[in-house]
């Protein structure tokens, strides 16, 4: 095949040369001399234009070229006269792939709204929005597999189907084979889940960070990368019941080294992105937030502030401001919070440290003054929180007594207990929402728009 990509089009050695391109008509206009043709390959979120001299062609063989159509074009490339575009195609050849109705191909050139593409999932890769954030998001996904592999960490892959429930959140898909219509009990009357396809209650994973840290006592630094799942019931523009997450685990590392990389990586990652996929931004960002080039490139350029949960909250009580939720030392900060103090306070990322005890999850290491845990979030403009992570607790004993605490039931737990019973390490890890990141790196504002297709409640289509 001598197919040219449009991406390597634009050389300019290929001036003058025979060329064939494929792919999916944006646009035609013209008269009845010569007839202009926008073709996109997904390759890049250029199109290359397609120039038919219309004593060549007859206007039966252009008919079929409507907008969505998918065709094959021979000829030659030249330098172009009309303005937007350096080169274009001479045609010589045709061959349509397929055609697309114009009756009903809902993608027709004038600008949908996000919400009506939402509903058109299964088309929108092939609008300029969609082709650039999957373009981005590809590419960042790339960036984070060469970021740890260069530090020598490796890839560790953690079950999706599991016992436990790692964040203690309660909020798990079951996944039964039972016939819900006619469930087996036991004599007292409970599902009797012996007869299910494990034998036990199992569920979708939260997190892989539990069999990550078996990982991390093992081969010193791992990081998985693969989807999780949530069955909150938040519809919000940043929860997806189904989403993408990284989650490196560090032995020997503590809560300021895993600071350190955490602030590292989201760097390298919003740089990698700026480096590879400068027409994809700069195109969404003319778009839909002009600011959003900037604001990625003051990320990668400042430090992170880095204060305590305390701190934090000592800084919104006193801001005079009037939020929606009231802040007290002891609750949970809402997106309200973390955003005040990232966009409006400090103007720059955050780094949250050391909160209360009561709402975090039971394996972060315990602090001295009994209150507090060696968490981490880091807080991101526009996003809120965008990673958590702790410095874990490397102590058999206190973890036991906190497990205990917590009423979690102890015989889903051996296998962890053992980490820290046979060379338990002070190990740190956290994870990072990759939706989260690629909202932040494309300036989008709904997550539902930066996952090919999202699950979100009441939403499992395509
Ligand atoms: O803060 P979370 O719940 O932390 C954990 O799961 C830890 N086990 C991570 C670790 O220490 N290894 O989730 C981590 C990140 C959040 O900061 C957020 O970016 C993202 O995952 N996240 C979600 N993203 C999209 N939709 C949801 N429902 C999300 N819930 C969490
Ligand atoms: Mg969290």
């Amino acid at each position: 095949m001598k197919r040219t990509k449009i991406i390597d089009i634009f050389n300019p050695e290929l001036v003058g040369s025979t060329v064939e391109v494929m792919g999916w008509v944006r646009t035609r206009r013209g008269n009845k001399h010569v007839q202009f043709v926008a073709l996109n390959d997904g390759s890049t979120i250029k199109n290359i234009q397609i120039v038919f001299d219309m004593e060549r062609f007859s206007d039966d063989e252009l008919r079929a070229i409507t907008t969505g159509a998918a065709i094959h074009v021979t000829g030659k490339l030249v330098e172009s006269m009309g303005k937007g575009q350096s080169v274009e195609i001479q045609a010589e050849k045709l061959k349509v792939f397929g055609t697309a109705d114009p009756e009903t191909y809902p993608l027709q050139k004038k600008g949908h709204t996000l919400e009506f593409l939402r509903e058109k999932a299964h088309l929108r890769p092939r609008t300029n929005t969609f082709g650039a954030i999957l373009r981005v998001r590809s590419t960042l996904a790339y960036a984070i597999h060469r970021f740890f592999q260069e530090r020598g960490f490796f890839y560790l892959n953690t079950p999706l189907i599991t016992a436990s429930d790692c964040e203690g959140a309660g909020a798990m898909f079951q996944v039964t084979t039972l016939d819900l219509n006619n469930l087996p009990r036991t004599e007292d009357g409970k599902v009797d889940f012996s007869a299910d396809f494990f034998g036990k209650p199992t569920a979708l994973t939260v997190s892989g960070q539990l069999e990550g840290e078996l990982g991390a006592t093992a081969l010193g630094a791992i990081y998985t990368f693969g989807p999780t799942f949530r069955a909150e019931n938040s519809n919000t523009p940043r929860h997806l019941s189904e989403f993408w997450m990284i989650e490196p685990e560090m032995a020997f590392y503590d809560i300021t080294d895993n600071m350190d990389l955490a602030e590292d990586f989201i760097k390298y990652c919003v740089n990698y992105a700026l480096d590879h996929c400068r027409d994809d931004i700069d195109f969404l960002s003319q778009m839909y937030d002009k600011d959003l080039v900037d604001r990625l490139k003051f990320v990668v350029e400042h430090d992170f502030v880095r204060l305590t949960y305390t701190e934090g909250v000592e800084i919104l009580r006193n801001s005079g401001k009037k939020f929606e939720f009231p802040v007290d030392w002891g609750t949970d900060l809402q997106s309200e919070h973390e955003r005040y103090l990232v966009e409006e306070h400090f103007k720059r990322p955050v780094i949250l440290t050391d909160y209360p005890k009561e709402i975090k999850a039971f394996y972060m290491k315990q602090n001295d003054d009994g209150r507090t845990v060696r968490a981490m979030d880091v807080l991101f403009p526009q996003i809120g929180e965008i990673i958590g992570g702790s410095e874990r607790e490397a102590d058999y004993d206190k973890l036991l007594t906190r497990i205990e605490e917590l009423g979690i039931p102890m015989k889903d737990m051996w296998w962890y207990l053992d980490t820290r019973r046979y060379g338990s390490v002070p190990h740190a890890g956290f994870g990072l929402g990759f939706e989260r990141l690629v909202l932040f790196v494309t300036g989008m504002t709904n997550i539902r728009d930066v996952i090919p297709f999202p699950r979100t409640p009441n939403n499992a289509e395509f």
